[in-house]
């Protein structure tokens, strides 16, 4: 059978609500433009993000009912440490609320003004986290990620070069650590091969510098490397994952992604000196070591989702389903990011809309337009998002996890293209009021 179907069936169903043209006219007005202030409720179909926002199977659901929510020691906890470590291998495993908590607690330990974090690109709270500590984040991307039509596989990968570059002038000293994120979310959700990592790994432990990974999306990394990268056809996506873990010291991970959880995540490392910082840090804010910010029952959840997300038939669903939108929108002129990324779809609206400058966020009069017509709420990640220093204006279509089906995707990609036939007609918008930090999140803006 050529047909790829969801490999589950639906238990419990959350109605949908449609809303008129008019009225999501007047929730845009009234929401300053901004799809972050239009109330779920008023959203047909939620592109937003894929963290946190997956549906739980049977057993995660059968196994929170078993969440043990003592203080210390809950017997759930060490059935998450349990998973993470044959997952990763890594010895010490701390829980936390997200993951950029786990983000917080590693670079306040090994950070410092001067030093500086390469990663293949790093994500927005990555970076604040080091930024924050004084310390400089870069990127590293390979040159062909500036090309958003390059169509490579593993377009996520660091510029191997570029780092012996960046350790040889600043020694290896100013280096804590190197981050690879996997997949590389804001290089458009795109994989890193196993040779990169291999690669990496190799120039940091011949200058004694920890690898990590920024693991939240590394099952989807696991299945393109098992897809596309010769040598792995024949081994599983845990084996591959597994393999990947290896060849880091540690890692930061938001079990919002490929855990399948709706919030939590942890740091692991193999360093006990490291260790006992992190869980003294993670005392003060986060909570007792055996359960770090969460409840028993998310552990839970989490342990369960660590072994499911490793399905190959979930797997290859997810893939085909993100694909089947990012080709039946590129096929038919819609300049996307290519190759369509594991979790999302990204549009260049720069591409799309050349008539809207940057100064006028083309890609959030894309969002606004897709909301108005159609009712589907994505994210602008561009100059809005990120001012002057945004590569590109893109939109982006984050799909959930083991949400939607394909009468839903057929439905986005028949709302994108009908919005595209008229794209000369969309406008730039102009930002009326906006917050001193992520103005993305709450600022307001005006029609052009
Ligand atoms: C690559 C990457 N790293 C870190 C994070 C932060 O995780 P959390 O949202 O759980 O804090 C995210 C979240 O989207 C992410 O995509």
């Amino acid at each position: 059978m050529k047909t790829i179907i969801e490999p589950f069936r639906i238990k419990t169903v959350e109605p949908l609500r449609h809303t008129t043209p008019e009225q999501r006219r007047l929730l845009l007005e009234e929401a300053g433009y901004n799809l972050f202030l239009i109330p779920a409720a008023d959203i047909l179909i939620d592109l937003l993000t894929d963290s946190g926002t997956s549906a739980m199977s049977t057993e995660q659901w059968a196994a929170m009912m078993r969440g043990d929510e003592s203080y210390a020691g809950s017997d759930s906890f060490f059935r998450f440490r349990e998973a993470v470590r044959n997952l990763t291998g890594f010895r010490h495993v701390i829980p936390t609320h997200q993951g950029r908590a786990a983000e917080r607690i590693l670079f306040s330990v090994l950070c410092r003004p001067g030093h500086l974090v390469p990663n293949n690109t790093h994500f927005d709270t990555t970076r604040a986290n080091i930024e924050f500590t004084g310390a400089r984040a870069v990127d590293l991307p390979i040159p062909e990620a500036a090309d958003t039509q390059a169509r490579i596989p593993f377009k996520g990968n660091m510029d191997v070069e570029a780092l012996q570059r960046l350790i040889r002038e600043t020694g290896p000293a100013r280096i804590p650590l190197v981050m690879l994120t996997v997949t590389n979310n804001s290089g458009g959700g795109l994989p890193v091969s196993m040779r990169n990592i291999e690669d990496v790994h190799a120039v940091c432990r011949g200058h004694g510098i920890p690898l990590y990974l920024d693991a939240c999306r590394f099952a989807e990394n696991a299945y393109f490397i098992q897809q596309y990268e010769p040598g792995f056809a024949a081994n599983s996506p845990k084996q591959i994952a597994q393999k990947m873990f290896s060849l880091a010291d540690g890692c930061t991970f938001s079990a919002k992604k490929d855990a399948f959880a709706n919030i939590g995540g942890f740091l692991c490392t193999n360093d006990d000196r490291l260790a006992e910082q992190e869980t003294n840090l993670l005392i003060l804010t986060e909570g007792f070591p055996t359960y770090g910010g969460l409840a028993g029952r998310d552990l839970e959840a989490i342990a369960v989702g660590l072994e499911e997300v490793l399905d190959p038939d979930y797997l290859r669903y997810r893939m085909a389903s993100v694909t089947y939108l990012g080709r039946h929108i590129a096929d038919n002129g819609v300049p996307i990011v290519e190759p369509p990324g594991g979790h999302a779809v990204y549009i260049d609206a720069g591409r799309m809309l050349p008539h809207i400058p940057r100064s006028q966020f083309p890609a959030q009069a894309l969002a606004v337009e897709l909301y108005r017509h159609a009712g589907i709420r994505s994210v602008e990640i561009g100059s809005l998002m990120f001012g002057d220093e945004a590569r590109h204006e893109l939109l982006r279509l984050a799909i959930p996890r083991r949400v939607y089906t394909q009468s839903h995707i057929d439905y986005v990609v028949e709302a994108i293209l009908e919005v595209h036939e008229r794209r000369d007609s969309l406008r730039g918008f102009q930002i009326v009021s906006q917050p001193k930090f992520l103005r993305h999140f709450t600022c307001r803006l005006r029609p052009l």
